[in-house]
């Protein structure tokens, strides 16, 4: 009987180390084919994005480096007649998007496991991201690009270094955040 439980917490202690291993596996593959690694922000800060980009019925709001989908889950259930695209490229993050939606499914939520600069951007009205400075400034072409006049962007914490915001706003809590308000 002492044999049998021994065993049986070795396994358990095996199981405990192999899913260990495969979630920092996942975590690293994740930061280093994205070079941004996923860090969620927090709820109070996506209720300010959600009030710095109004939306009206048919609008299309991006998520680029959409994490675990929450920035598209708050989008698309405070704005139910516009859509909201979460791309993502880390499995991890992508995954736990999947979990979400299975748990609490959205009509106005569309999910593509994808590098963001190869998604066209041209039918956007709303983007917010939450990124790297340099990885900020390769979209900024991108933008000039594709996106339609008057499309709203909002970039946290990381500004263009050559385009002026029209809004700044700072949002206090445990740790300090800036949403950077941009139209194209
Ligand atoms: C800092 S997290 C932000 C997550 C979410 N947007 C939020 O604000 O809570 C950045 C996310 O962008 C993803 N990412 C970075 N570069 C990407 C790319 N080129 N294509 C798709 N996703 C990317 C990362 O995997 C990571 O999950």
């Amino acid at each position: 009987m002492t044999l049998f439980f021994v065993l049986a917490l070795y396994v358990l202690l095996i199981l405990i180390w192999l899913v260990c291993f495969f979630f920092l596996l996942l975590m690293s593959y994740g930061i280093i084919t994205t070079k941004v690694p996923y860090v969620p922000i927090p709820q109070h800060v996506i209720d300010e994005v959600k009030r710095l980009l109004p939306m009206k019925a048919g609008d299309q709001f991006y998520d680029l480096g959409s994490g675990d989908g929450r920035v598209i889950a708050t989008m698309a259930s405070a704005y139910p007649d516009a859509f909201a695209t979460g791309v993502e490229k880390a499995p991890l993050p992508y995954t736990l998007t999947q979990i979400r939606f299975w748990r609490k499914p959205l009509k106005n939520v569309k999910t593509l496991f994808r590098n963001f600069s190869r998604v066209p951007l041209n039918n956007a009205t709303h983007i917010y991201m939450y990124l790297f400075p340099e990885v900020v400034e390769k979209l900024l072409p991108k933008f000039e690009a594709e996106l339609k006049k008057g499309t709203r962007v909002v970039s946290c914490d990381f500004p263009f270094k050559t385009k002026e915001p029209v809004e700044t706003v700072v949002v206090s809590g445990r740790h300090k955040h800036t949403l950077y308000v941009y139209e194209f």
